[in-house]
């Protein structure tokens, strides 16, 4: 499965250190080529012969022993690895690559290095929760590094909490995904709208409607890890971006339309998954309104502009727009007129009724509908939807190519 690629394994000082061992051995099954690099204090926990053994390899520990293959090693180690790898990563190793302090062989080789890194950190819960650290995840995570975990539970210094280093299986999962993600979408550049628009009554009371944004930013997700330029165009959402999209906010439907209008024309593919408002309120109070004693509300509405098909009217050639039909019945009828009236390339039909579907849960059971097929997909993550309406997405605009 990983013949041909190279991971790069840093173990430092954590207690966790043995566990780096089983990550070695699961890799070597897999059939990757692994070098290891140790922290001086790793090696008070675990003997380099250990990992030179599951290796196959010298194990490199810090920058000033010779082992005769090298060139110059943290240099030659750098570039060999299509991932580099740090488990456990401590708090100490993350200050470092943060801030860009390479006093060893395994901080020297990490600063070097332009391919990806995963970092599987473990530590206290006080260590791991302290500004300190968080600021240095933040900003590491800002450059595009990747993270497993960590998990909770019981740490080995008695505490209950985060901290705990993800499992070797997990860490491995993740190292195959990052060896394994096709780059696909590189060089396009992708607009995924997510989550609700929200259409003030008066200065403290809203309407809206029911999304989470979740399917939006699983799209989102998925493009970013494909290697598009991702930007999000998000409603009040409680969820976090995903780390590397560009996020451009808006309140209402009017603010996204505008919004669509001047950024939809830039973008190779615009997905449409937010759920807008159709309608606003035509007057909305300056100040609170006050309860009448008894007497009814009457709220006027006006209809709002519909998003997709303005953004439709102004498709450019070689331009690939996807919509999302939410529907509770004649699922996929409804959602044919909205493919042809909308003037797009796909729609998602999603029956939010059906369990497993729809708002708030993490998995969708959807068809995609195409001018000349109709695809329905089983029920699975939001984030398989995701991929999935990215590979219908990229045929149609290699389709528009041709
Ligand atoms: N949409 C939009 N602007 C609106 C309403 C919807 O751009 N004012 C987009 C949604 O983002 C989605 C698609 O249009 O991609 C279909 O949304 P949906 O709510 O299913 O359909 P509507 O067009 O609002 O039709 P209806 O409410 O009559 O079902």
């Amino acid at each position: 499965m990983l013949t041909g690629k190279h991971v790069v394994l840093g173990v430092t000082g954590g207690i966790a250190a043995y566990k780096a061992c089983e990550v070695v051995s699961r890799l070597r099954k897999l059939h990757a080529g692994v070098d290891v690099i140790m922290t001086e204090n790793a090696t008070k926990l675990v003997a380099p012969l250990t990992f030179e053994t599951l290796s196959n390899r010298p194990v490199a520990v810090d920058t000033f022993s010779r082992i005769e293959s090298w060139d110059v090693k943290h240099i030659s180690l750098a570039q060999k690895a299509d991932v580099f790898v740090v488990a456990p990563a401590t708090a100490n190793l993350m200050a470092k690559l943060a801030h860009g302090i390479a006093d060893d062989m395994l901080s020297t080789t990490l600063l070097a290095t332009k391919a990806p890194i995963l970092l599987a950190p473990a530590m206290n819960t006080g260590m791991w929760t302290a500004p300190a650290t968080q600021a240095n995840l933040e900003t590491l995570l800002s450059r595009g590094v990747h993270t497993v975990g960590p998990a909770s539970g019981m740490l080995a210094c008695g505490d209950n909490g985060a901290g705990r280093m993800s499992e070797p299986e997990e860490i491995v999962e993740a190292i195959v995904k990052l060896l394994t993600a096709k780059q696909d979408l590189a060089g396009k550049k992708v607009l995924v709208t997510a989550g609700p628009t929200v259409e003030r009554i008066d200065p403290v009371r809203y309407l809206t409607n029911d999304s989470s944004g979740k399917m939006g930013y699983a799209i989102a997700q998925a493009a970013l890890d494909r290697g598009a330029e991702v930007t999000i165009v998000s409603g009040p959402v409680h969820i976090a971006a995903p780390v590397g999209a560009k996020v451009l906010p808006v309140q209402s439907t009017m603010d996204l339309y505008h919004t669509m209008l001047e950024n939809a024309p830039l973008q190779d593919v615009v997905i449409q998954a937010a759920a807008p408002a159709d309608y606003r309120v035509e007057n909305p109070a300056d100040q609170k309104i006050k309860k009448q004693d008894g007497e009814s509300l009457v709220l006027t509405l006006v209809e709002n502009p519909d998003v997709a098909k303005a953004v439709g009217q102004q498709k450019r050639p070689g331009q690939v727009l996807v919509g999302f039909a939410a529907e509770t019945q004649q699922v996929t009828e409804n959602a044919k007129k909205k493919l042809a009236k909308k003037n797009l390339d796909m729609i998602v039909a999603n029956d939010v009724t059906a369990e497993g579907a729809g708002f708030g849960v993490d998995t969708n059971i959807v068809t995609l509908i195409t001018h000349d097929e109709l695809k329905p997909l089983p029920k699975m993550t939001k984030r398989q939807v995701g991929d999935r309406i990215l590979d219908e997405a990229l045929r149609l605009l290699q389709q528009k190519a041709e």
